[in-house]
């Protein structure tokens, strides 16, 4: 075995040598003197194997001015489209239409623009879904965009799945009543959430202020449809009258005037955004619908910034939790992954591109816009470049109470570091410097 090994390493090394590639071992080998802290017999892992592409595998055009006519040709490769073009498409979506060479194989179904989504439009307000219909992979959560007017409500409803939100515009006024009999009403802004647990009954509403309001909801299921819920209207039409009045111990006629059919979203006066719950005996719900993620400080890190929002500090939100993220023009959400959970991911301004790692080689690069959700499984290598040159802020979900991520490079800080050299071979200088806390977002840095 050894020995058919050697043979191998020796027919490679001789191979490399005879193709005259770059002297890298050699680099290497001086690299590792200047270092005590590496061991001087590592061995370089590149002569069993050709080295990665020096492609730096740019996108092809910035996506803030594409051309008019972009084309998938990446240096040699490629050829110009002859046939029809959805240039608007194609212009959003470089490394779709000539990805990185790095790209390999396929990654289906990690972008959905909710601009492609079926609209539902109502009196009052406008609603669109995403889930495993659009991204048949992304089976652990779907999500909802959702306008309502000033005033304007989303009925009285329930469903089988969580439900948490996060306010993009305006105020939306919630309430809610749990299994116990303890009430909640509460009126949140942009950038703060709300969780409903499963099954418990809720309304949202838009306020007076500002223009109404539009909310993101994410459900801890792929498969939740916004059609399938159970609405206040649609039962009550759905109940024998004599039913209902024997139910509420009056007469017949105190129905005369219910919706024959639900009312899902409509008008109505909006309420005051001081508004309280009424006085409930069995008092309030003992950990808060609400969140008031505007008010936490993000940590701060090189190029961007990131604050987290789970079960540790909104306490009632067992079932999904939540990362806030900006990351500054030319900077790096860093190489991570989510141990045991899918990311689904919703961009809220900016642009960048995400190439996800799913093992046997198998790696896409995907161009996300504000308006555009992502979906990455569970332990999938990933990063988010901001590829536009305006601040790209954006929101990571996961169908869980914690959140948890692991860090490439801390990762590789942790170990020993002969390990790495001899995986990698890296200069020694950056595997010493390797930092032992998590980048989080990397700031631009020439790579030239
Ligand atoms: C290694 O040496 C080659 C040839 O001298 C050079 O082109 C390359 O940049 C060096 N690589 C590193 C990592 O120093
Ligand atoms: C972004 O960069 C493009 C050129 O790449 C430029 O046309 C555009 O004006 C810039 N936008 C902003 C907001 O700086
Ligand atoms: C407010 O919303 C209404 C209805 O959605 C729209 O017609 C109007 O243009 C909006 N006004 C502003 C100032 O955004
Ligand atoms: C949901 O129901 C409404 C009203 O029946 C309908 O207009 C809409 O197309 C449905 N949406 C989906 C995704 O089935
Ligand atoms: C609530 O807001 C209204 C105006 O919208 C104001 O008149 C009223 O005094 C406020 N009530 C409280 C208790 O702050
Ligand atoms: C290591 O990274 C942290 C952020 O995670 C940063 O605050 C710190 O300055 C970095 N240390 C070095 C030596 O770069």
């Amino acid at each position: 075995m050894t020995k058919y090994l050697s043979a191998v390493v020796c027919a490679v090394l001789l191979a490399h040598y005879a193709s005259g590639a770059p002297a890298a071992i050699a680099n290497g080998t001086s690299s590792s003197i200047t270092s005590p802290t590496l061991s001087q017999n590592s061995a370089s892992p590149s002569p069993t194997v050709p080295y990665a592409s020096d492609d730096p595998n740019y996108p092809i055009f910035p996506v803030d001015s594409p051309p008019a006519d972009p084309q998938p040709i990446r240096g040699s490769l490629g050829g110009t489209i002859l046939g029809p073009q959805n240039i608007p498409i194609d212009q959003e979506n470089p490394d779709l239409l000539a990805p990185p060479t790095t790209d390999n194989g396929e990654v289906l179904s990690a972008k959905w623009p909710f601009s492609l989504s079926h609209n539902r439009l109502q009196t009052g307000g406008w609603a669109r879904q995403q889930n495993t219909a659009q991204l048949p992979k992304a089976s652990n959560l779907a999500g909802v965009d959702m306008r309502l007017e000033p005033g304007a409500i989303r009925e009285l409803h329930w469903h089988s799945t969580a439900e948490w939100a996060y306010v993009m515009k305006g105020e939306t006024q919630i309430t809610a009543v749990d299994q116990n009999g303890k009430n909640y009403l509460a009126t949140v802004g942009p950038g703060d959430l709300w969780y409903f647990p499963p099954g418990i009954p809720h309304s949202l509403q838009a306020t007076a202020e500002g223009n109404g309001t539009e909310f993101l909801l994410v459900f801890d299921s792929g498969d939740f449809d916004e059609n399938d819920t159970f609405l206040l209207t649609d039962w009550l039409a759905h109940v024998p009258k004599e039913v209902l009045a024997k139910n509420f111990q009056t007469s017949q006629s105190a129905f005369n005037n219910i919706p024959g059919q639900e009312l899902y979203i409509f008008p109505s006066d909006p309420p005051s955004s001081n508004a309280t719950a009424p006085e409930d005996p069995q008092g309030q719900v003992p950990n808060p619908f609400t969140f008031k993620f505007s008010n936490v400080t993000p940590t701060q890190y090189s190029g961007g910034t990131i604050k987290i929002a789970d079960s540790t500090t909104f306490k009632a939100a067992t079932s999904i939790a939540a990362a806030e993220v900006t990351v500054e023009p030319g900077a790096l959400r860093e190489l991570h992954w989510h141990p045991t959970e899918d990311e689904w991911g919703f961009f809220l301004e900016g642009q960048g591109r995400i190439t996800i790692f799913a093992a046997q080689s198998n790696a896409q690069t995907y161009d996300y816009q504000a308006g555009d959700i992502s979906y990455i499984p569970a332990s999938n290598g990933h990063y988010l470049e901001n590829t536009g040159n305006t601040t790209l802020r954006f929101l990571e979900i996961f169908n869980s109470g914690i959140y948890q991520d692991v860090s490439l490079s801390q990762w590789l800080a942790l170990i020993p570091p002969a390990l790495v050299k001899a995986h990698l071979d890296l200069p020694d200088s950056l595997i010493d410097n390797l930092n032992k806390s998590k980048l989080g977002v990397v700031g631009p840095k020439s790579t030239a």
